[in-house]
């Protein structure tokens, strides 16, 4: 039987230009290289300049992509961009990639699950390819976390960074087996109770401001590896695989530390991890699509090969998806 599977036709990123290596925190902030490397695996991140916004960022990740996929903007019928980050508090960053790109149909909206968001937008994106409402999306994960940091916090400041990236999800012919292409199973959760492990301490509606991020760090982590191993082994399970199917993870990118403790409850070598948290620091949505995109471009994914990604962040909110390149 032909069914309909949401497959990645191309993908891309952007990086600011100034990259800001761990040795400049040391100057300002009570810290040094050798904590943020052994804690986080962190090297350098980059920030993006005064007048370069969130949807510059996406904009420039999805025309990367679009040229990998070898398609027009005018080919695109959706825009989807998780961000926290955005621009405006509205309108949605979606719509002005979309009008950054030229395009003037279809439709453009954000999702907002903080560091899960890609995986977020990724699981919606293929709901609407599965309900025949788009046959080809550009989803994006873009922030500019920089703008949120309180620079006085030690314990933040040094690990977040900026940064987009993009893919083409388009629909294509499937056999219903877990052999096609394409995006094969998602798992979505979220628990509300955990607000204050990571938040924002301002908003729109609370304080008028934009506020700056607060983590109870430690906390994040003690949910970060159970959570992320337990949704991986959903989203496998739900389209019929194991870990051991698993030729990629593509991991959010948070801390090495978690990186390396959920591939080990996966039971899962790291010659098999994608790893950029050195490169970029945690870039919350667009940490997911930008380790994609560097792999892909360094040539490491082959047609058919079997790719896991997951992540969890702010909400808490936590996610999987089990698909083939
Ligand atoms: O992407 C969204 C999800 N977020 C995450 O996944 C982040 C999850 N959490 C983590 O990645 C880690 O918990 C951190 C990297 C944030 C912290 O690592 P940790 O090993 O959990 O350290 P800690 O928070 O337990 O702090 C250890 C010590 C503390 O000092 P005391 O209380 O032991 O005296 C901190 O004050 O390290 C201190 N510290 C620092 N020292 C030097 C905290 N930040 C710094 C710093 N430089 N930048």
């Amino acid at each position: 039987m032909k069914i309909i599977r949401p497959v990645i036709r191309g993908a891309g990123h952007y990086l600011p230009a100034r990259c800001v290596e761990n040795s400049e925190f040391a100057t300002t902030l009570d810290t040094s290289d050798e904590w943020i490397v052994s804690r986080s695996g962190i090297e350098r991140r980059h920030i993006a300049a005064d007048g370069e916004f969130t949807s510059h960022l996406a904009t420039h990740a999805a025309r990367a992509a679009l040229a990998d996929a070898g398609v027009a903007a005018d080919e695109i019928d959706a825009v989807i961009v998780a961000t926290s980050t955005p621009d405006y508090t509205f309108p949605a960053v979606a719509t002005q990639v979309q009008a950054q790109l030229g395009i003037t149909t279809g439709f453009a909206f954000d999702i907002q699950a903080v560091c899960a968001g890609f995986i977020f937008a990724l699981a919606n994106a293929s709901g609407l390819i599965l309900a025949q409402q788009a046959k080809r999306i550009l989803v994006i994960g873009a922030e500019t976390f920089s703008r949120i940091m309180d620079p006085t916090d030690r314990s933040t400041a040094v690990l977040f960074g900026d940064g987009a990236g993009a893919i083409v999800l388009e629909a294509q012919e499937g056999s219903g087996a877990n052999t096609d292409r394409g995006v094969l199973a998602c798992d979505l959760n979220s628990d509300g109770r955990y607000l204050d492990l990571l938040y924002v301490d301002g908003g729109v509606s609370r304080t008028g401001t934009a506020g700056c991020l607060r983590m109870q760090g430690r906390e994040v982590f003690r949910h970060a590896v159970e959570k992320l191993a337990t949704t991986a082994q959903a989203a496998l399970a739900k389209a019929d695989l194991t870990a051991a199917d698993v030729d990629w993870v593509v991991p959010h990118q948070a801390n090495l530390r978690i990186i390396r403790g959920t591939a080990q409850k996966l039971g899962l070598p790291m010659e098999r991890v994608i790893v950029t948290v050195q490169d970029h620091g945690n870039t919350s949505a667009a940490s997911i699509p930008l380790a994609l995109s560097v792999a892909h471009a360094q040539g490491r994914f082959k047609r058919g090969d079997l790719i896991l990604t997951e992540a969890i962040g702010g909400g808490l909110s936590w996610g999987a998806v089990a698909l083939r390149w």
